[in-house]
């Protein structure tokens, strides 16, 4: 594996395996996005709500990056009109379409059938190429499903070894769904931990990249967000060393269900 392997999705395409998270990126963005894309990043994720689109946009532009030197994508918000959201969204990217455009969060009155179906049409008129979830539940993904008979080709949710759940995961794999790993790097509030740092000093790794490659070999796809350079060189240097069975189940048992939004909404 390194950073041009890609990982396919039930509807036949293929993503990247590692992506650059792009919330509060706002100092700067398209400079960041430049250094990204020099760095060989191959996949971006933002939100119409993250002010990032714009900059992103001019980032691309100023590295004359090809449509297919990048992975794009970005999400609409609960309470948009999904279809009209996508179009306003690829209009601050200066695209005519995401790779992916996600259901930001489910609505609070329930599992959000119409923005499901807003997506479908977006994807149906080639306004993006796959459509899926973030902070979806199992329950509300079948809801969908039912409801369309269209299955999320991916669910983007908070996931690191202190938060995550091998029931979603095995209610994932059942149904060929991706997870997306956001806050990869706990906001950095855990890369104190001992366990990583013992890990990481084993590897001549930082606890950064520990937590990175723990998705990596689990399957599921990270999106660590850095502003700073040297932050995004070590997140993609990741490729060169391989966590031991023993490493990836002290890993495993980190988990409390932590979460730095304060819960983790899938649970
Ligand atoms: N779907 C959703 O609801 C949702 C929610 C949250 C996030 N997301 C997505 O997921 C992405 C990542 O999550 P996140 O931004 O919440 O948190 P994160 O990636 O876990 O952490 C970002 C923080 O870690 C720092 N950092 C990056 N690399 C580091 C390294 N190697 N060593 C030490 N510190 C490092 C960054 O610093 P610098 O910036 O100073 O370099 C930044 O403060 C977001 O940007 C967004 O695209 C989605």
């Amino acid at each position: 594996m390194d950073l041009t392997s890609r990982i396919r999705l039930h509807t036949g395409s293929e993503m990247p395996v590692l992506g650059l998270g792009t919330w509060q990126l706002t100092d700067n963005t398209a400079d960041v996005i430049a250094t990204a894309l020099d760095l060989g990043y191959p996949m971006i994720d933002t939100s119409g709500d993250y002010g990032t689109q714009p900059g992103i946009g001019d980032g691309l532009r100023k590295k004359s990056a090809q449509r297919s030197d990048f992975y794009l994508a970005t999400k609409v918000e609960e309470t948009e009109n999904a279809y009209e959201a996508t179009k306003k969204n690829l209009g601050e990217l200066g695209l005519d379409h995401a790779d992916l455009m996600l259901i930001h969060r489910p609505p609070s009155t329930g599992a959000g059938e119409e923005l499901w179906r807003g997506l479908i049409r977006a994807r149906e008129e080639g306004l993006t190429r796959d459509i899926g979830v973030s902070n979806y539940s199992a329950e509300l993904i079948d809801r969908l499903i039912e409801a369309t008979g269209e299955v999320p080709a991916l669910n983007q949710v908070e996931w690191s070894p202190f938060g995550h759940s091998m029931e979603l995961k095995r209610h994932h794999d059942d149904k060929g769904i991706i997870i997306q790993a956001y806050s990869p790097l706990t906001r950095t509030r855990r890369l104190g931990d001992e366990t990583l740092a013992e890990i990481g000093r084993a590897h001549e790794k930082s606890p950064a990249q520990v937590l990175i490659r723990w998705n990596l070999q689990r399957g599921t796809v990270p999106i660590p967000k850095a502003n700073q350079r040297q932050h995004l060189e070590e997140n993609i240097q990741v490729f060169d060393f391989t966590l031991s069975e023993d490493d990836m189940a002290a890993l495993d048992q980190l988990n409390e269900h932590y979460s730095s939004l304060g819960r983790l909404p899938y649970l």
